[in-house]
């Protein structure tokens, strides 16, 4: 197992890709602090979690508001004994044309998609340091790097996340902090069934492996991240995006 006890904080685990990463890390050894500001499906992952025979607990938790965070760690702490690693996932789309998304729509984006993971790596950055050993990884995307026909916010704030995920690599690499990303392509989450079907097929038209992505797909490239096998890997952007790039126009 890749991950025998470790600890993991992870965001975003109620659904999608967070969920899957927290199942896979699980099944590879590590003890899950889950966050999501949604529990609905929060006890079901902790049975899969201790079924697995690891530990899971569960954190409630707006990824935008700080001192929830710092409490995260310290649940953490006071459970497990420390943390080895956060992995951002927590997340929110938007997808529209830039004269119809009024500034409210875009603060949200920024501050769940932006805020929020500088609010996890923040808080964690002590513990890390102190133990002069951990692995930060953000979710970054696609149309951080290309852009999008699609809306700006969304886009921009993945980008922002590239820039915090290369920096804090340079600014954390003397205490062993590793800081990377993974950036995916269109994964088949509750995230994408907000799209319409036109805009589904469109997108799995232009992506050269004709398939979206799954979840599993992209928790996968954090475990590689996570373990000790990305030991010389700091300060970069894994793509897992089928190669899709994506389209310049509206679908
Ligand atoms: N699905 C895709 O095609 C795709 C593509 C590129 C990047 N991503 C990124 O992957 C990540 C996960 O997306 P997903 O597809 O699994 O989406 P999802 O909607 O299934 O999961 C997102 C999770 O984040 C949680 N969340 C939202 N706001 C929160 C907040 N303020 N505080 C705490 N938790 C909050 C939600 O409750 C949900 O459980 C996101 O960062 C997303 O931007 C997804």
């Amino acid at each position: 197992m890749l991950l025998t006890d470790k600890v993991a904080v992870i965001t975003g685990v109620n659904s999608g890709i967070g969920r899957k990463t927290a199942e896979l890390f699980a099944q590879q050894g590590a003890k899950i602090a889950g966050v999501d500001i949604r529990t609905d499906r929060m006890e079901e992952l902790k049975d899969h979690v201790e079924a697995c025979g690891s530990e899971f607990l569960a954190c409630p938790c707006d990824v935008r508001d700080a001192e929830s965070v710092k409490a995260v760690f310290k649940q953490a702490v006071k459970r497990f004994g420390h943390v080895d690693m956060v992995v951002n996932i927590a997340g929110v789309s938007s997808d529209r044309p830039i004269t119809r998304t009024t500034t409210e729509e875009f603060e949200r984006v920024m501050d769940i998609n932006v805020k929020g993971v500088f609010n996890f790596c923040k808080f964690a950055t002590p513990y890390f340091k102190k133990q002069r050993q951990g692995v930060i990884i953000n979710t970054a995307s696609v149309t951080g790097i290309y852009g999008s026909g699609m809306g700006c916010p969304y886009p921009a704030s993945k980008a922002a996340i590239i820039g915090m995920t290369k920096s804090l690599a340079f600014e954390l690499a003397p205490w062993n902090i590793r800081v990377n990303a993974v950036a995916p392509g269109v994964i088949n989450t509750e995230m994408v069934a907000a799209l319409n079907e036109k805009q589904k097929q469109s997108f799995a038209k232009t992506i050269p492996l004709k398939r979206m992505g799954e979840a599993e797909d992209i928790s996968r490239a954090m475990l590689y991240l996570a373990s000790d096998w990305a030991s010389y890997v700091t300060g970069t952007v894994i793509s897992v995006d089928g190669g899709y790039r994506p389209s310049t126009v509206n679908p």
